[in-house]
């Protein structure tokens, strides 16, 4: 996963493009608060992340306060206000993983390698993520490695996957 450190006119020159894209659908009136999410979208797909410096930027763009822009930006999880690790283990912590240990899992991963679900990442290796079902439950606990599905997660497993993402090892 590659990291690109923020750029404010970077960020400005996407705010205007993507602004100017739903505008010219929806009108300049009604594009305002449409524009929003599609701007947080192309945000994190160039930077990975979306910087909170940038908010103000967007907020006059669209003639909201910033105050909203934070808002909408704390209400979806997706969006991350963090550079991106370069690796992602997203882990479920829905029902039948539950069932299965997933949760034995998380605090490992928490007392061992000091790698807390849903914080950043330490030295930018490696983010845990909790999800809820990744349609794997036949292979429960289950998880995915940036993107790649892993069944029956146990502990060993774990311990290869930080190695590797650390780059101290294979799995
Ligand atoms: S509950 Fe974990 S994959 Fe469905």
């Amino acid at each position: 996963m590659s990291r690109l450190v923020w750029d404010e006119q970077k960020a400005q020159s996407l705010i205007s493009s993507v602004h100017a894209e739903v505008s010219a659908f929806l009108g300049p009136d009604a594009a305002s608060a449409s524009a929003l999410l599609p701007i947080f979208h192309a945000l994190q797909a160039h930077f990975g992340f979306i910087d909170r410096s940038g908010l103000q930027a967007i907020a006059q763009r669209l003639n909201m306060s910033k105050a909203e822009v934070h808002g909408a930006l704390s209400f979806y999880h997706d969006f991350r206000t963090e550079p991106a690790a370069r690796h992602r283990l997203q882990i479920c912590r829905a029902e039948a993983c539950q069932s299965m240990g997933c949760e034995r899992l998380i605090d490992h991963l928490a007392h061992h390698h000091g790698l807390v679900a849903d914080e950043p990442a330490p030295h930018g290796h490696l983010q845990i993520e909790s999800v809820y079902c990744l349609g794997n439950c036949g292979l429960a606990p289950a998880a995915l490695l940036d993107e790649r599905p892993i069944g029956r997660v146990d502990l060993h497993k774990v311990d290869a996957l930080v190695r590797r993402a650390q780059g101290l090892g294979h799995e």
